[in-house]
């Protein structure tokens, strides 16, 4: 079981929190994304998989980020080394050659379970009722699980919310965000599984940058882990400066943990999302039907219902403060 909220928000008490799986990539956000998850949710473990580096590296790093909390509690399951077709695409440019640059965090003491991550979904979803998913990675192990068994897993799943796509601009290219891109099969797969999921994309997640104000307040927190953190943050928003000219580094992937365990974070709409499997100039992009929606100067509106078959509630807004408030809160309950 995961611990109490520290930040005593309510909804999120540990007889009511959600229970969920964390998939990732561990990188920058992904630790931010494990840190918030097991601070808010029932954390029933984590899931690696290959994407900010190798599906080692992203394994180790989540390890360090769990002891490092003192969360060596939260079971750690090993998944794929890489995407279903596409080459190995990582992005050392941005997380470094650990794939965590930045902090010395020594080489962890806690090691993955033998189960795979697939076994461990399977095993987990059977176990466990009312089971979400948080995505933070490519999608290629929920896909995977999801077509695997039958695609018994759909019907135990109670949710997916994952940080991937975007409503406009891309990062991996100019259509497209660097977790769908990675593996648009696997994330094909998800998103016409029938699973109810919550989509949070670039174009709320670059709204939540870690400003030098932001990583003042956690490394004012004194502890290990908001020196941790602190470190992450201004690696990542040094790498995020110098590629986009940023402010600071995106808050991606906890806003992916906060659209399950705060949802009130962001605002979604219902609309349908396909991905681009073939485009010259947009392969991996998230294609998000909202021709229902306009614009006024309250922002946006809904005129009709969705077009087509909606498959996801997708973030078009975001309270940057309400994250912040709560992302620092649960930061100050760990050591
Ligand atoms: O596009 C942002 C996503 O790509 C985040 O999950 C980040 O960790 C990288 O994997
Ligand atoms: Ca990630």
């Amino acid at each position: 079981m995961a611990r109490d909220d520290p930040s005593g928000a309510a909804g999120s008490t540990r007889d009511t929190a959600l229970p969920a799986i964390l998939d990732c990539d561990t990188g920058h956000d992904d630790a931010m994304a494990i840190l918030l998850a097991a601070g808010t949710l029932d954390l029933r473990g984590v899931t690696t998989v290959h994407g900010n580096s190798t599906v080692e590296l992203t394994t180790v790093n989540t390890c360090k980020v769990l002891e490092l909390a003192g969360l060596a509690d939260v079971p750690v399951a090993v998944g794929a080394p890489q995407s279903w077709k596409r080459e190995i695409s990582h992005a050392p440019g941005i997380h470094g050659v650990t794939g965590m640059d930045g902090p010395d965090l020594p080489p962890p003491s806690l090691k993955p379970i033998d189960e795979p991550a697939i076994e461990f979904f399977h095993r987990s979803a059977a176990e466990v009722d009312g089971l979400h998913l948080v995505a933070t990675g490519p999608l290629t192990n929920i896909g995977a699980a999801l077509r695997s068994h039958g695609g018994r897993l759909a019907s135990r799943i109670a949710g997916i919310s994952l940080m991937g796509g975007s409503t406009g601009l891309g990062s991996a290219t100019a259509a497209a965000e660097f977790n769908i891109w990675a593996d648009p099969e696997a994330a094909d797969v998800v998103f016409r599984s029938g699973v109810p999921i919550r989509m949070v994309g670039l174009n709320v997640t670059r709204q939540v940058p870690a400003t030098p104000s932001h990583r003042r307040r956690i490394r004012a927190l004194g502890t290990r882990t908001g020196r941790a953190v602190a470190e992450l943050l201004d690696f990542y928003s040094e790498q995020l400066a110098l590629r986009y000219g940023l402010p600071g580094a995106s808050m991606h992937d906890p806003l992916a943990v906060s659209a399950l365990a705060d949802p009130q974070v962001l605002r979604f709409e219902s609309m349908q999302v396909d991905i681009e499997l073939s485009g010259e100039h947009t392969y991996g992009m998230t294609v998000c039907d909202r021709r229902h929606l306009s614009t006024d100067a309250a922002g946006l509106v809904r005129q009709r219902d969705p077009f087509g078959r909606p498959n996801a509630e997708v973030a078009v807004a975001v309270d940057p403060e309400r994250f912040w408030e709560r992302f620092i809160a649960v930061l100050a309950g760990y050591p």
